[in-house]
């Protein structure tokens, strides 16, 4: 019989394709295994993700906490623990709370609509270049109040981040992804120096987190997070959720109703979310689902499979629009849940409405070819058409 590891490669073309079977097979036979690729174990159950994602105390994201280091730029609100990090957070929740996102998402659906006028006029095109790229570098630097990056230089620094993200299983991501990073606070450096827009980062700034140099390096890399975690994970959930759409039109229609809309952005993200999985490290021995976890070895809770969990979800392999509760964990769970969700959540009811409202129909113009990332799920390239 095939170990739970050779069943679960995830950068397997056909689990690329499909992950949710043999997620679902390894739920139903072993719903905690030891994944040699990830020298890790592996949660598949939605209940097992919950209580390690909430139980800060006992499973540690930031490494030190365990005997590891982390490099400086990567010390921001997603490496730090509660409480060193509840304060950056709280200072960014504060800032976003603050940022009129009605008008964020009106602007968002404007700039959608816009591009659906250029596209109708010519055949064929990529959603990924042309609409998720676009739609999602134009919320987060609206959010942010900065001025979008060029693009071309962009993507390629944020899709070395991205791609290191997967350094547990190939070790030569990580030092393209920590350049990429240097990049792009060069970037974030010139934001904080320069006098700003209105938007979520001046109110940081304002709001400061005063002269203490740790203080500082932690809200500025937190803001370096915020622009490329939450532009690639965005751009990659409006490659899934079109997918997804291109496969329902009727699911498409239906969301032109506003109760329909709001619940089924979120549907759309735990049907086929963009982030597979976090990893979390065991403070101290422990026992989750009837295995043993040792002191100090790796957790990674795997939303993918969680999300589909029969025993949390009536109709787990259904999208069901109107899903209320939706307790997904799509957005994460507990104190490293996402910050951006209600921006990723306008951003995407942006996106829906202008599709569903729009004179012509998407469709489908060839197959999608995915990325070969393994905890960001995202679309490489989506051929679609608009059809009057
Ligand atoms: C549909 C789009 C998005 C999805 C599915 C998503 C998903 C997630 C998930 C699953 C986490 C938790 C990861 C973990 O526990 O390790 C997370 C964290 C985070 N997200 Fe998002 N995200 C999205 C968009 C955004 C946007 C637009 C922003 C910012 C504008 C953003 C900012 C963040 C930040 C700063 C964190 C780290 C929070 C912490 O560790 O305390 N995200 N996101």
């Amino acid at each position: 019989m095939p170990s739970a590891t050779d069943l679960y490669d995830p950068l397997d073309a056909r689990v690329l394709r499909d992950p949710y079977p043999v997620l679902a097979e390894l739920r139903r036979t072993t719903p905690v295994f030891w994944h040699e690729g990830m020298g890790s174990w592996a949660l598949t159950r939605h209940a097992d993700c919950v209580r390690v994602l909430r139980d800060h105390a006992l499973f540690a994201r930031d490494p030190r906490r365990t005997g590891g280091t982390v490099p400086e730029p990567s010390l921001s609100v997603q490496t730090l623990d509660p409480p060193q990090q509840s304060r950056v957070r709280s200072l960014f929740m504060t800032a976003l709370r603050a940022q009129d996102l009605g008008a964020v998402e009106e602007r968002a659906r404007r700039l959608v609509t816009g591009r659906l006028d250029v596209l109708a006029a010519g055949g064929q095109f990529d959603v990924v270049a042309e609409l998720a790229v676009p739609l999602s570098v134009a919320v987060v630097a609206d959010l942010l109040g900065v001025e979008p990056p060029p693009y071309a230089e962009f993507a390629e620094v944020s899709d070395a981040i991205m791609r290191s993200m997967d350094g547990g299983l190939d070790p030569s991501l990580v030092e393209p992804g920590r350049i990429a990073r240097q990049r792009l606070s060069e970037l974030v450096d010139g934001w904080f120096a320069a006098s700003s827009r209105p938007g979520l980062l001046d109110h940081v700034r304002r709001a400061g987190p005063g002269a203490d140099p740790r203080a500082r390096l932690y809200v500025k890399n937190t803001a370096r997070v915020m622009f490329q975690g939450g532009y690639s994970t965005m751009a990659a959930a409006v490659g899934n959720a079109v997918a997804v759409l291109l496969d329902r039109p009727e699911a498409l229609e239906q969301m032109r109703d506003a109760a329909l809309l709001a619940t089924g952005v979120d549907e759309l993200v735990r049907f086929d979310g963009p982030v597979q999985g976090t990893t979390r490290v065991a403070v101290r021995a422990c026992r989750i689902g009837g295995v043993d976890v040792a002191a100090g070895q790796k957790v990674v809770a795997l939303f993918a499979a969680a999300n589909r969990d029969p025993d949390a979800f009536l109709g787990a392999d259904r999208l069901v629009l109107d899903r209320a509760p939706n307790p997904h964990l799509g957005y994460g769970w507990g104190p490293h849940s996402c910050i951006g969700t209600t921006v990723a959540q306008a951003g995407l009811r942006a996106l829906v409405a202008a599709l569903a409202s729009y004179p012509a129909q998407l469709v489908a113009a060839g197959e999608g070819v995915r990325r070969r990332t393994a905890t960001m799920r995202a679309y490489q390239t989506l051929p679609a058409r608009l059809h009057r």
